[in-house]
């Protein structure tokens, strides 16, 4: 029994389709009867309906995907929403293909995930840098600060690009961010990719939009219980291009979206919308107890807290665990919680974050607690000052366009000689998926050995041609 069904358009589309007798001679071609060929095709494809002949007529006639959007914008207070089933990645791509032309520069977060990057590449727009600000009581990024894009002003950003949350929770004073970046008419972009419920409880941050931004894009499948790789765009079309948007939306979009994360990006609408206030008190106040029970067994701090951040800039649903405060590894933990069947969101040696979203129960967190206090009390040791993560820490230095990088000539080098080089690859830890080096950037001796330090110490770096770290992919000289 679904109490969403009557609030969600495309959820009671979907569930509908199932229920009534149907005969496709249409895509996907499995048809919903893949099991006839095999039980496990058909586990994995029986459930899948798509948006065109299934959660609406071949020819939308239903206008049921238009109607759900336009739920969500009102929700969000926007003038504009679309689902997208490329998650964040997609609508991060589409929103920047709409805000300028080749050459035009963007004021851009380090922070930012390699997707914005990818987009810069297709849209041909060159970032302006900005670094997060460090904060030294716990080493942790805590978003840009109005002087940092203050400078850069005069370099004629056409728009602000930013990471709100980021990836430990923490946020930029985004109402002062915005109120200079408007005073020159430049457009806030953010990437909320995890904040799909900030505004939804006044125990959270407000969410973008609320807080002035042009444009905010969410990943549902994140903070929020939707169906993997589903995303909201929601744009306001004062300082944006709203046809603009809709164009690159359409055109880097699949022309055959799937129903179930549509569907579910419209049920996660209707829960934030009826039940968000009371499910995140909830979670918060068994995170809380969570935490507590924990930190008994220690006399220093070991999560991060809202206590330690300005008011409103961090989201206290984030279970970050400070693991150099009690001298050990957070890779090694999270090797133990393998063993025992649990899975973390991000570890490197000085941190683990867990994800928790709405749908954790008390008894979730009571197993995870059981089986994570042995292992940190074993595993103890005297505190050590946070590293910042290389991640976190990378000043780059450019020497060619990203565009220019992506198209060049290159060639693998041994990782001493590709010192001094300029990378061809984009490398980043994973999680938290930020670059390190991007394409057209010099390829420094602290970046090499930040890397394999991160390496050594276990943490995955994506995206390198070689992921041993041994060689470097460089452009050709
Ligand atoms: C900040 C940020 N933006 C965008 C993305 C991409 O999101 P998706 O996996 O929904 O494509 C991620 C993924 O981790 C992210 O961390």
């Amino acid at each position: 029994m679904s109490s969403l069904r009557a609030s969600a358009p495309l959820l009671d589309a979907y569930l509908t389709y199932f229920q009534s007798l149907r005969q496709p001679f249409t895509i996907p071609g499995h048809k919903q009867r893949a099991s006839r060929l095999d039980l496990g095709l058909g586990q994995v494809v029986d459930s899948d309906i798509p948006l065109y002949g299934g959660l609406d007529e071949i020819k939308l006639t239903n206008q049921v995907l238009q109607r759900a959007e336009g739920l969500a914008a009102t929700l969000w207070g926007a003038e504009y929403a679309r689902f997208s089933t490329g998650g964040s990645t997609h609508a991060n791509q589409a929103i920047i293909l709409a805000l300028g032309k080749p050459g035009d520069k963007v004021a851009l977060t380090r922070n930012a995930h390699r997707s914005v990057l990818s987009a810069l590449v297709l849209a041909g727009l060159e970032p302006i840098w900005l670094s997060p600000q460090i904060d030294t009581a716990t080493g942790v990024p805590i978003g840009i600060s109005l002087s940092e894009f203050e400078k850069i002003i005069e370099q004629g950003p056409i728009a602000l690009l930013l990471t709100e949350p980021g990836y430990l929770g923490t946020l930029s004073d985004l109402p002062a961010l915005v109120g200079s970046a408007h005073s020159h008419a430049i457009p806030v972009i953010v990437d909320a990719a995890w904040g799909g419920h900030f505004g939804f409880s006044p125990l959270v941050p407000d969410h973008a939009l609320a807080m002035g931004a042009d444009a905010l894009i969410t990943s549902t499948h994140k903070a929020l219980p939707g169906y993997s790789a589903s995303a909201v765009l929601i744009a306001q079309g004062k300082y944006l291009d709203l046809d603009r948007i809709e164009q690159a939306f359409e055109t880097t979009h699949t022309t055959s979206p799937a129903g179930a994360p549509l569907a579910s990006i419209d049920a996660c609408r209707a829960l934030l919308q009826l039940r968000g206030r009371e499910l995140i008190q909830e979670l918060l106040t068994t995170i809380e107890e969570f935490k507590q029970e924990i930190q008994a067994h220690f006399d220093i701090p070991i999560f991060l807290n809202s206590s330690d951040f300005p008011p409103g800039r961090f989201d206290p649903t984030k279970i970050v665990l400070r693991t150099n405060q009690i001298g050990a590894s957070g890779v090694e933990i999270e090797k133990a919680l393998q063993t025992q069947m649990i899975r973390v969101e991000m570890a490197d040696n000085d941190t683990i974050v867990f994800l928790a979203t709405l749908v954790d129960s008390r008894e979730d967190f009571d197993h995870l607690a059981h089986t994570l206090i042995p292992i940190l009390t074993s595993q103890k040791g005297p505190a050590r000052a946070s590293a910042a993560s290389v991640s976190w820490s990378t000043i780059p230095t450019v020497a060619i366009s990203m565009r220019q990088a992506f198209f060049a000539q290159t060639e693998m080098l041994a990782s001493d000689e590709a010192i001094g080089r300029i990378s061809a690859d984009l490398i980043a830890p994973y999680p938290p998926g930020v670059a390190v080096v991007a394409p057209g950037e010099v390829l420094t001796g602290a970046i090499v050995e930040g890397l394999s330090a991160a390496k050594a110490a276990g943490v995955r770096i994506a995206y390198s041609t070689d992921p041993t770290l041994m060689r470097y992919r460089v452009i050709k000289s």
